[in-house]
């Protein structure tokens, strides 16, 4: 089948948005997730919002057995693989559960994928790998680097991925590297939904603005910016959901051309690219613009600035435009509003 996609982590906060997107482009999908940062209710949801039923699996992509039994069943086209851990500071009190989740799962998907010939994969990396640019925008090519086990875990299967793709030919590998994904479906129905009091910017916004939290703490306000706090390239999540599709629909068509033709090798190896608007917005603008769409007040103070964090983060997203044929349509605005919307529908997110 063709157009048959496995999708770890497909329960979790990229991922639901993802089935969407995917279904709605006319991919049969499959979702696989131990719903260690998920929730069965938000498949519930992705469910009733495209009127089809989900085939869901609960499973761990660490368990190669688990992992056969699912490619046993179906015929894939390839995988788009979100499952992992993301918390940065947890990340660093727990670098053993990061790189065993992380590397090792990673490594078991991709020994499986290889004994049932499956060698498209779609991987959830991240701007991170980054470490401090040099020079903004960032490209693909820029020097990567990183200073936490959660980063470091990216850029090791980014590493791994390459080694892949020089080993044989016939894989086709493609490393999305995600900018700061905020936002949450026009439907308020499925959102972002931190277990615990939220690490990023957004998610914190909003809690503040609804009451769950006092204020906000910016990390800093001495960076060389517009107004001294971090710069950032916010991506809606439905545009990064998107940009998923095109890479799928990329890999088809590379895949297709000269189709019969056994001297020629369309598989496109490892291809990274940037998902991101490649525009940059600072802590203060985006405080400012979610105060605005909610009509709430969003105390804030300035503290000193958080270890590891960088002054300004954007994309390049040429790649993204000329070989994807994908580029983010949405704004800062509609990235409030939909993350508002989710908030005050969802105060306890899924529970
Ligand atoms: P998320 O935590 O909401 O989703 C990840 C999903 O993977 C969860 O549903 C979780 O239960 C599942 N999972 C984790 N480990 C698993 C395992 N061993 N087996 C099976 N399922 C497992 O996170 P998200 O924000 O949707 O991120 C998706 C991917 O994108 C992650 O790999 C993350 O590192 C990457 N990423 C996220 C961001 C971001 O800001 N959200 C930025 C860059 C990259
Ligand atoms: C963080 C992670 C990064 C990860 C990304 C997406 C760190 C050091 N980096 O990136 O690895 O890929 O999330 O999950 O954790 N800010 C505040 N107050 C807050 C929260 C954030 O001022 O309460 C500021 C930060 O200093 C930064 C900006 O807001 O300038 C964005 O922060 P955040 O949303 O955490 O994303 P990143 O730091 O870009």
């Amino acid at each position: 089948m063709k157009n048959k996609i496995l999708v770890t982590g497909g329960a979790g906060y990229i991922g639901s948005h993802t089935c969407i997107a995917l279904h709605q482009a006319g991919y049969e999908i499959v979702v696989y997730d131990n719903l260690s940062n998920s929730s069965r209710e938000a498949i519930n949801r992705v469910s009733h919002l495209i009127g089809a039923p989900i085939e869901f699996i609960k499973g761990d992509i660490r368990d190669a057995k688990a992992l056969r039994q699912v490619f046993d069943a179906h015929q894939f086209f390839g995988v788009i693989h979100f499952a992992g851990l993301k918390a940065v500071g947890e990340s660093v009190a727990k670098p053993l559960l990061y790189y065993n989740n992380n590397v090792s799962g990673t490594i078991t998907l991709l020994e499986v994928m290889t004994e049932y010939d499956v060698k498209n994969l779609v991987f959830s990396s991240s701007a991170t790998v980054y470490g401090d640019p040099e020079t903004l925008p960032i490209d693909e090519t820029a020097p990567r680097s990183c200073t936490n086990p959660y980063g470091q875990s990216k850029l090791t299967v980014e590493h791994i991925l390459e080694d892949l793709a020089v080993s044989d030919t016939s894989w086709s590998l493609i490393s999305l590297r995600y900018f700061n994904p905020v936002g949450a479906h026009p439907s308020g129905q499925i959102g972002e939904d931190p277990n615990d009091i939220p690490n990023n910017l957004m998610p914190y916004i909003s809690q503040v603005a609804v009451g769950k939290l006092e204020k906000l703490s910016i990390f800093g306000n001495d960076y060389p910016t517009v107004d001294g706090t971090g710069v950032r390239d916010f991506i809606h999540v439905t545009d990064l959901a998107q940009g998923h599709v095109s890479a799928l629909n990329y890999l088809d068509k590379q895949l297709s051309l000269n189709e019969g033709d056994t001297t020629q090798q369309n598989s496109v190896g490892f291809l990274p690219i940037n998902l991101g608007t490649g525009k940059g917005t600072s802590v203060l603008e985006l405080v400012s613009a979610f105060s605005e769409v909610s009509r709430q007040a969003i105390p804030y103070q300035f503290t000193g600035r958080r270890a590891g964090d960088i002054a300004s983060c954007y994309a390049s997203v040429s790649s993204a435009k000329d070989l994807l044929g994908w580029e983010a349509k949405l704004s800062i605005t509609d990235m409030c509003q939909d993350t508002w919307r989710w908030q005050i529908a969802n105060p306890n997110g899924y529970n």
